[in-house]
C-alpha cells in the first residue's frame, strides 16, 4: 500500500510502499496493523485534513465541548484543557470562546498554523512522554485531555498512556473517540484499515490498556460519526465509578465475539467477498459504457483503491473539497482529484460515495445539483446503487 494522505502532482513519482497487514492480540485483545510506516513520512507540512472542512464534524466537536468536557470543568478555578492532534483547532475553538485555558498539540505544522491564526494556544509536537512533561512544567496539570480520530494513529500507545497518566490532574479525566472495532466488523468497513490508524479500539483492548498504566476506563459512549465511534471516559484508577452503559458495552463485545481470533478470520473473509462485488460492479458498469467517478479523496479511498485494485482505467476522477488535494492524483491508484465544481460541470453516469460516513452532509449538499440520471455507488455497509434523496 501507498501511504493514504500521499496526494502528489502527477508528474511526481511515488515509490513508497508498505505491507499492510493486520494482527490481533489474543492476549491484551488490541487489534492493530502490524507495520507502520515512519510518523514523519505521514504527520507533516503538507498533512491534506482540515478538521474543519466539515460542517457536521464541527457540529459534533461544539456538542463533545458542551456535552462531555465543559461539565467536568464548570465547578473549577481556571481549568486547563488540553487537546492531543488538535489540528486546525476547531474542537478547541468552543473551548477558547468560554475563556478556558487550553493548549493544542499537533505535529502537522501546516494545521497548526491555521489554529495559531484563530487565536488557539497550539504546539507543533507529537504528543508523548517528554511532551507530557514539558506541558506540566509549563502549564500545570490537565483537568481534561481530550482527542478524537488521533489516539488511533499512534503506534507508542505505551509512552501516550505514560504521558496522558504523567499530564491529568488527580481528578482529571482523558476522553478520547476513535472508530470502533465492533462496527468495522458488522458494517465490513475495512477502509477504516491504512497507514495512520494502528488500532481500532475496543473497550475491551482500552480497558486493558489503561489497567497496564493504573489508569480505569469507567464510562463509553457510542458515537454516529466515522461509521461508529466510541467515546472513551479514562480517569486515574479507583477515582470515577463504572458506569453501566461500559458494562453493557463490555459484555456485548464479548457476546459478539470481540475476543476470539475467528471472528477476525471470518472479518477476512467478508472483506474479500465485498472486494470481489465492487471489482464485478464497476466492470460490469465500465464494459456496458458507463462513466464512474468518485466522490472525496478520503483516507479511507487509498486502501479501498488499491486493495481492489480499481486505478484511472475504471474511475475518470475524483471530487474533493480540499484545495490541497485538488490538481494532485490519488495515492497508487493515479486518479486526478479534481473540485467539487469541476464534477457538477462533467458529471458522471455514477458517482462512487468514499466518504460514505459523510453520506448524510453530502446527500443533502448535492441535493439539485445533479442531473437526474447520475447514480450513486456505496459499498458500506454493503455495495448498492442508489438514488439520493436528500
Ligand atoms: P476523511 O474521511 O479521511 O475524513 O476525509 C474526508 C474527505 O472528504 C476530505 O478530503 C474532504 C472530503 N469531503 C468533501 O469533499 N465534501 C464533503 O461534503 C465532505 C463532508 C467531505
Amino acid at each position: 500500500m501507498p501511504l493514504a494522505n500521499s496526494f502528489r502532482p502527477v508528474n511526481e513519482v511515488d515509490t513508497y510502499r508498505f505491507e499492510l497487514k493486520t494482527v490481533f492480540c489474543t492476549n491484551c485483545k488490541l487489534f492493530q496493523i502490524a507495520n507502520q510506516p515512519e510518523k514523519e513520512l505521514m504527520f507533516h507540512a503538507k498533512y491534506p485534513f482540515f478538521t474543519g472542512l466539515s460542517k457536521n464534524m464541527t457540529n459534533h466537536f461544539k456538542s463533545f465541548v458542551q456535552n462531555s468536557i465543559l461539565p467536568h470543568i464548570v465547578s473549577k478555578r481556571d481549568p486547563f484543557v488540553v487537546e492531543i492532534g488538535s489540528n486546525d483547532g476547531t474542537l478547541l475553538k468552543f473551548i477558547s470562546e468560554n475563556s478556558i485555558r487550553h493548549l493544542g498539540i499537533d505535529p502537522s505544522s501546516n494545521v497548526v498554523e491555521r489554529a495559531k491564526k484563530t487565536g488557539i494556544t497550539s504546539l507543533n509536537e507529537f504528543f508523548s512522554f517528554s511532551t507530557a512533561q514539558v506541558i506540566k512544567e509549563k502549564h500545570g496539570k490537565a483537568d481534561v485531555i481530550a482527542a478524537t480520530n488521533v489516539i488511533c494513529h499512534l503506534p507508542d500507545l505505551e509512552d501516550l498512556f505514560k504521558g496522558v497518566k504523567e499530564l491529568l490532574a488527580d481528578d482529571g479525566i482523558f476522553i478520547f473517540e476513535e472508530p470502533y472495532l465492533l462496527s468495522m466488523l458488522n458494517l465490513v468497513s475495512f477502509d477504516q484499515i491504512y497507514d495512520e490508524h494502528v488500532y481500532i479500539f475496543s473497550l475491551l483492548s482500552i480497558s486493558n490498556v489503561c489497567e497496564l498504566h493504573d489508569l480505569e476506563l469507567y464510562d463509553a459512549e457510542s458515537q454516529s460519526t466515522h461509521g461508529g465511534s466510541m467515546r472513551y471516559y479514562v480517569c486515574h484508577k479507583g477515582k470515577q465509578q463504572q458506569s453501566n452503559r461500559l458494562q453493557k458495552g463490555l459484555s456485548i463485545e464479548i457476546s459478539n465475539g470481540l475476543e476470539t481470533l475467528d471472528t477476525y478470520i471470518q472479518f477476512e473473509k467478508n472483506c474479500e467477498k465485498k472486494k470481489g462485488q465492487l471489482i464485478h460492479l464497476i466492470q460490469n458498469l465500465k464494459k456496458q459504457g458507463k462513466s464512474i467517478s468518485g466522490y472525496a479523496a478520503t483516507s479511507k479511498s487509498t486502501t479501498v483503491l488499491n486493495y481492489c485494485g480499481i486505478d484511472s482505467s475504471l474511475i475518470d476522477y475524483i471530487c474533493d473539497s480540499t484545495p490541497e488535494k485538488i490538481g494532485m492524483v490519488s495515492p497508487g491508484s493515479n486518479i486526478p482529484i479534481v473540485s467539487i465544481e469541476y464534477m457538477h460541470l462533467n458529471q458522471p453516469d455514477y458517482l462512487i460515495l468514499f466518504a460514505w460516513n459523510h453520506e448524510v452532509e453530502i446527500m443533502r449538499n448535492e441535493k439539485n445539483k445533479l442531473i437526474e440520471s447520475v447514480r450513486w455507488i456505496k459499498f458500506v455497509p454493503g455495495v448498492e446503487i442508489f438514488i439520493n434523496n436528500g
